[in-house]
């Protein structure tokens, strides 16, 4: 198993980032909405990477991939939404299906909580879950997530909010 590093998306990714996303298209649609067919080609992968580095430089969005040695994507982890007057963010993650159950979704949370403490200076972040993913809901509430009481859901029935205030 390769040793894997988190950092900031950058320009230079649409490559392993389109082989990422379309290795792991299904897997990911299980879950999570699907993304236009327009999506996944070198050229839909790199106006998404602009918009994404465009969102960093604003200060609304700070993306990061889960890279191995050798330049593999294997995860995407985003803060999202930042929102500097609230000092909150909603946190997005999906790891590829060869990679599960190795502890990569924890790692990429506890790393975008330690982002949005030292980086962004947030004191609340929130994930927004299908009910079916049991996977994720673990994965937040062993980051310390709790499931907001259903009375103050806002989302549909089939989605949870869970949040973290730090
Ligand atoms: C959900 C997801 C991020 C988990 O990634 P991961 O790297 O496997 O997560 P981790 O290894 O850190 O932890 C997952 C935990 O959930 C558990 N788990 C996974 N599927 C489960 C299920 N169906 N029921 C119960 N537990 C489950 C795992 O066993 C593991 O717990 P353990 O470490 O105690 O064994 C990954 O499956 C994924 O990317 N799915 C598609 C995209 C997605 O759902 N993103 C999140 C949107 S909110």
């Amino acid at each position: 198993m390769s040793p894997v590093r988190i950092r900031t998306l950058q320009s230079t990714d649409a490559e392993a980032l389109l082989a990422f996303e379309m290795d792991n298209r299904e897997w990911f649609e299980r879950f999570i909405d699907a993304r236009d067919a327009a999506f996944y080609t070198v050229q839909g992968v790199t106006d998404h990477i602009a918009a994404y580095l465009s969102g960093f430089t604003a200060g609304t969005w700070h993306p990061f991939v889960l890279e191995e040695a050798g330049g593999t994507i294997v995860g995407r982890a985003n803060l999202k939404g930042i929102d500097m007057s609230e000092r909150s963010a909603e946190v997005g993650y999906r790891i590829a299906q060869s990679a599960c159950g190795r502890g990569l979704a924890t790692l990429a949370v506890r790393h975008l909580i330690q982002e949005a403490q030292l980086h962004w200076n947030l004191k609340q972040l929130v994930a927004n879950v299908y009910a079916g993913n049991m996977g994720s809901a673990k994965v937040l509430e062993r980051c310390g997530f709790l499931i907001e009481p259903l009375s103050r859901q806002e989302t549909t029935e089939h989605e949870y909010r869970f949040d973290l205030s730090i």
